[in-house]
């Protein structure tokens, strides 16, 4: 029996915003012992923006606006805010919230999703969901992250990886536009260990100790998450086209978590689809974590690659560890 969800669902609009600030793998020669080749080489990143001053609130709040303006709405009209993010301005406030009071969206409930790089795609699997059941008419949908400022300058294995920004989207309910084949979420909690923020909270409250032990930065095991992404993700996407009962021919745009060029061209590579068929911007922004996706759509859509019955599959995987993956069409 058919599984496939079929939900109608519509993608008014699309927003980003990234900081001013570039800093290239040449300026990272400078900060730690690398070099552009090898950067270049092992992960496909040639630079990415930092953010100078600006909050993980900030960047999301100028990306959602660009979203809400883009679907021609009133930020009144908008009904829930969901901000996927892993570097928060604080853990509570949420980030959400904030972007609430500044968007003015006064009809808004507002709250932020962490689940690593994952969580703009569980976010936008809550926003499928809670439009496709009827509980919510317009969903402000954001990534944003500002990990340069949780991210260890002094260690070369993951300070070179990571970027900042923010991208949006507004997703809406009615017929007429498009549809939700599939949404599929994963965590296999056995691996919490790959990549973790250590120090700060319940577990190891801050103290001198911590702070010595630089355990307020991400701390990645790059080699194991590399591992685990190539050993799942390829059979895990297989089952989410199969769920949507489309091949991986139909699929007109595959947008993956920009951490890595050779993670991408290895899942192209085993489901025979063309490289053109990916939206890559690693090469600008690097791993922008949560917001990664987002900005690919949203660069995609704005340049025209990405077209209006066009099939699109996002995916994404992080800390956790978690992945998952959503097909729809616009
Ligand atoms: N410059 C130069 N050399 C380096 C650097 C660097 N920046 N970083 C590591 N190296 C060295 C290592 O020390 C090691 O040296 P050794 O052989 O003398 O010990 C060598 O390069 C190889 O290291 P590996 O870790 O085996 O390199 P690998 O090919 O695995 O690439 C990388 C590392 C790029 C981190 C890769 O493993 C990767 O992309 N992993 C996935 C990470 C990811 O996608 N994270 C996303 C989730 S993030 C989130 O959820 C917040």
């Amino acid at each position: 029996m058919s599984d496939r969800l079929g939900i109608p669902v519509r993608i008014l609009g699309t927003g980003k915003y990234v900081p001013e600030r570039v800093l290239s793998n040449f300026d990272l020669e400078k900060v730690v012992d690398t070099t552009d080749e090898w950067i270049t080489t092992r992960t496909g990143i040639k630079e990415r923006r930092i953010s100078e001053g600006e909050l993980t609130s900030d960047l999301a709040y100028k990306a959602g606006l660009e979203a809400i303006e883009d679907a021609g709405l009133k930020a009144e009209e908008i009904d829930m805010i969901l901000v996927a993010t892993n570097s928060p301005d604080t853990i509570f406030p949420g980030v959400a919230p904030k972007v609430q009071n500044l968007l003015g969206a006064v009809n808004a409930g507002a709250c932020d999703i962490q689940a690593g790089c994952t969580g703009c795609v569980y976010a936008l699997s809550m926003a499928f969901a809670g439009i496709g059941s009827g509980m919510w008419k317009n969903v402000l949908v954001i990534g944003a992250e500002v990990l340069s400022r949780i991210i260890d300058w002094s260690d070369r294995n993951t300070c070179v990886l990571f970027g900042d920004g923010a991208g949006a989207m507004v997703i809406s309910a009615g017929k007429g536009g498009g549809c939700l084949f599939a949404a599929e979420l994963r965590a296999d909690g056995s691996k919490s260990d790959f990549i973790k923020l250590p120090a700060g909270l319940v577990e190891r409250p801050a103290s001198h100790e911590t702070v010595d032990n630089r355990e307020h930065f991400v701390q990645m095991k790059g080699n194991e998450v590399f591992k685990f992404v190539n050993k799942v993700l390829p059979s895990f996407l297989d089952e989410v086209c199969e769920k949507a009962q489309l091949s991986s021919e139909e699929i007109d745009w595959w947008i993956f978590h920009q951490a890595n060029m050779r993670i991408i061209e290895g899942v192209l590579k085993r489901t025979k689809q063309p490289k053109e068929k990916a939206v890559i911007n690693l090469d600008k922004y690097g791993n922008t974590s949560a917001a990664s996706v987002f900005l690919a759509f949203h660069d995609a859509i704005k340049d025209g690659r990405i077209k209006k019955g066009d099939k699109v599959l996002i995916t994404s995987f992080g800390a956790g560890m978690t992945y998952g993956a959503v097909i729809f069409s616009l």
